[in-house]
């Protein structure tokens, strides 16, 4: 946290979300059916698949990854929004297995109604957060705009051979999920004046955690699928490795980690827009369990920012890494497994 003009940012954001390659569903249907490019063998992760980011091969032992992401400020400390809007971008690399190397910047800024301190600060957020990761910023670009967004390009480096998609996952792994869920809902109570400082500072943490030890930890271990969990929500990101891999999944609803207040304040009606319709775009695809109300159900789609890899790991090394993962003080938690039952569905106990 830095001290800058009391400009409430989040006031100043109507939409916000990330869906990784492509954005949010309504728009990635358009994005989607935008004519092929040309082949290319080099292209080894593109536009068919709902990865989280594009791998392009350079060499027999080189490939790129590329991610980009940006949206309005979800935070209103403009050097927390830095930090997470940098963190964000990043994780996609790590999705894929990758090491983050360079970055650009994605500015809009209203330049004439606010003071430039305060995109001072997002821009040194940011840029701590790429020295934390060791990643270089190597350029920009920046556009007057009437409402302020940010976000970054990010370039990694990968063998080809190592590159973690979200269509591996094998009957008989677990998934392994390294964050909690509910930040959406949190957020947008943030923005309602409905969290107190020490939950504010809280859910600020968990997004501005890299996925870096994460992914780091999870590289003695045998990943079959992994994707980090966004825009789309836990379901939504399930239902795409469900979908990916043909398998079916079995999540235990009891086992997802929640941040807390969460089913308090989704009781009291503060669920975004957006995990409702995340909600209604996957329903079709999950058996819930009778117990389970609606409101824990958007609480499974509850558009994430900044959120944890969502990892599938074979079922006998899963207990060992959810155990280094911890003593890194990473979140991690077994929420579910991988079935041969009712592929590209999900089953949620309780
Ligand atoms: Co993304
Ligand atoms: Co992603």
């Amino acid at each position: 946290m830095t001290n800058t003009p009391s400009v409430k940012l989040t006031s100043l954001s109507h939409k916000g979300g990330c869906g990784c390659k492509i954005g949010p569903k309504e728009l990635q249907e358009v994005l989607q059916n935008l004519p092929t490019s040309i082949p290319n063998n080099n292209v080894l992760v593109g536009l068919d698949t709902s990865d989280d980011a594009g791998v392009y091969q350079l060499s027999e032992e080189l490939a790129i990854v590329q991610t980009l992401d940006f949206f309005t400020p979800i935070v209103d400390d403009p050097y927390d929004f830095g930090q997470v809007a940098a963190a964000n971008a990043v994780s996609d690399v790590y999705a894929m297995g990758g090491t983050p190397v360079t970055a650009l910047n994605i500015v809009a800024f209203p330049i004439a109604q606010l003071e430039k301190s305060i995109l001072s600060a997002i821009l040194e957020g940011a840029k701590d957060k790429l020295n934390e990761a060791s990643i270089a910023l190597v350029g920009g670009h920046s556009i007057d705009d009437e409402e302020p967004k940010f976000g970054l390009s990010v370039t990694g480096t990968i063998h080809p051979g190592k590159i973690r998609t979200n269509t591996g996952a094998k009957p008989g792994d677990k998934l392994i999920l390294t964050k909690p869920i509910g930040v959406g809902i949190m957020t947008s109570s943030l923005k309602k004046g409905l969290l107190s400082e020490k939950e504010i500072q809280l859910v600020t943490k968990v997004m501005t955690t890299l996925n870096k030890t994460a992914m780091e930890v999870s590289q003695s271990y045998d990943i079959n699928a992994s994707t980090d969990v966004t825009g789309f929500g836990l379901l939504g990101h399930l239902t795409e490795i469900a979908q990916g891999s043909d398998v079916g999944v079995q999540i235990d609803y009891n086992s997802v980690p929640v941040l807390p207040r969460v089913h308090e304040l989704a009781e009291a009606g503060h669920i975004p827009g957006g995990s409702k319709s995340n909600f209604q775009y996957v329903e079709k695809q999950i058996h819930f369990a009778e117990s389970l109300q609606q409101i824990d159900k958007w609480i499974l789609t509850d558009a994430v920012t900044s959120g944890g890899l969502l990892l599938s790991v074979p079922g006998e090394e899963a207990i060992s890494l959810e155990k280094a993962l911890r003593a890194k003080e990473v979140d991690a938690s077994i929420i579910g497994e991988v079935t041969e039952n009712t592929p590209g569905k999900i089953d949620v106990t309780t």
